[in-house]
């Protein structure tokens, strides 16, 4: 008869241990063991995860979690060293492992330490994850009394990360999340952060292949190539118009506030790897927001302009949309020497004098107040993202 290996003798006293049923003593036998970790929502307030509000537990060890999801199930396998099939069951079911427990937890892991070399935004008290019924969050670090919460998202696939994981982490996790927190989330600061195994490159988005299947043309020895790794060298950039209107996400709401309309715009990155605009100082982006009657021929450019009563409006340098209710996107260098501002020859010696570029997942949100017609009627509100 084969002995089993000391190990996995050991293994099984713990796997009974763990199978004891979960009664208030039993638990904390095994919370006593140091095997299982107990965990609570770092969005919770710190005093009370000590009642362990929604607490979770699981195995410490990773080794002990890959020798309870792979090596117990498939001891047989094991003891007949038929280890071509034992890997191949493993292999089934590896990528889920690692993306379900394993990167997450390093994920964290490179947050605290981040936290820890003071890289981070703000400095978190506590970093874990959020659950609740109806939203997860791999990554989260808190700090409670700056109000400050940064939200990450981990993606342990082959594909690289898409809109939709941003959107998703932008437009449903975030306010689910923000919602839990103390005064609903009023007034904190929020970051996000994506982890991905695929991760985005430069090259996803200025350089994603054309299809074309040869760098040399047939006569001078044409050797195919799969297209996915013929990357273009068109560099496409802020001239590609498609590229261009895929940068940003422009969301825009309106509300009666007694005798104004209360308009707001929020204007998300959701799409660059780094601030927008980017590149040459002379770029701008520019949002228009206007208010009509509505007499016009049902265009809403064409009515009478509702006056601002209240909200930013273009700055001088916006040109033709100076003074217009809206905003300006740049960044704005000085000249040292001559103190113009603005001014984009960067090649000479100049200051920052203001950056208020949108960073990649940063959002940026402006209120506006119009004024509404005493005689009431029918309003159009229109916001236009421009970009020269
Ligand atoms: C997720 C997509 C995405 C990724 C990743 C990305 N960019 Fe961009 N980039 C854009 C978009 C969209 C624009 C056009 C908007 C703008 O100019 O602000 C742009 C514009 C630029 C420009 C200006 C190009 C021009 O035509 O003038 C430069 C330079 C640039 N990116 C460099 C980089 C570098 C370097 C990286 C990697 C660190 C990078 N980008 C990663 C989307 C991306």
């Amino acid at each position: 008869m084969r002995t089993r290996p000391f190990t996995v003798s050991a293994f099984l006293a713990i796997s009974s241990l763990l199978a004891l049923p979960a009664a208030g003593g039993a638990q904390s036998s095994v919370a006593q063991s140091q095997l299982v970790r107990t965990a609570a929502p770092v969005s919770e307030p710190l005093q009370a995860t000590e009642a362990f509000r929604s607490s979770r537990y699981h195995l410490a060890d990773p080794y002990l979690r890959f020798y309870f999801r792979f090596i117990a199930p498939n001891l047989g396998l094991v003891e007949q060293e038929l280890t071509d099939l034992l890997w191949e069951r493993m292999a089934e079911q590896f990528r889920a492992f690692v993306g379900g427990t394993a990167f997450e937890e390093l994920c964290r892991g490179w947050t605290l330490a981040q936290a820890r070399a003071g890289t981070l935004p703000f400095l978190p008290e506590i970093v874990g994850s959020h659950w609740a019924r109806d939203v997860q969050v791999d990554v989260v670090a808190v700090n409670w009394r700056e109000r400050a919460i940064l939200l990450g998202e981990c993606k342990w696939s082959v594909d690289h990360v898409g809109r939709s994981v941003v959107c998703e982490l932008l437009e449903e996790k975030t306010p689910k999340t923000l919602a839990v927190l103390t005064d609903r989330g009023d007034g904190w600061t929020v970051r996000h952060m994506l982890f991905a195994r695929a991760g985005v490159t430069c090259q996803d988005c200025h350089m994603p292949p054309t299809g074309d299947t040869y760098f040399a043309l047939p006569e001078v020895g044409r050797l195919e190539h799969l297209p996915e790794r013929i990357p273009s060298h068109l560099q496409r950039g802020a001239s590609d118009v498609e590229l261009l209107q895929n940068t940003v996400s422009m969301t825009v709401s309106a509300e009666q506030v007694a005798n104004r309309l209360r308009v707001t715009v929020a204007i998300t990155n959701t799409e660059a790897g780094h601030h927008v605009p980017t590149d040459f100082p002379g770029r701008h982006m520019i949002l228009e927001v206007m208010a009509t009657d509505g007499q016009g021929s049902g265009q809403s450019w064409e009515g009478q302009a509702l006056p601002l009563q209240n909200g930013p409006v273009v700055p001088e340098w916006g040109g033709e949309y100076a003074g217009q209710p809206g905003e300006a996107y740049a960044k704005v260098l000085k000249d040292v020497v001559t103190a113009e501002s603005p001014v984009v020859s960067y090649w000479k010696q100049t200051l920052i004098e203001s950056d208020n570029r949108i960073p990649a997942f940063g959002s940026d949100v402006t209120v506006y107040d119009f004024l509404i017609p005493e005689e009431g009627g029918q309003i159009n509100v229109e916001a236009r993202l421009l970009f020269r």
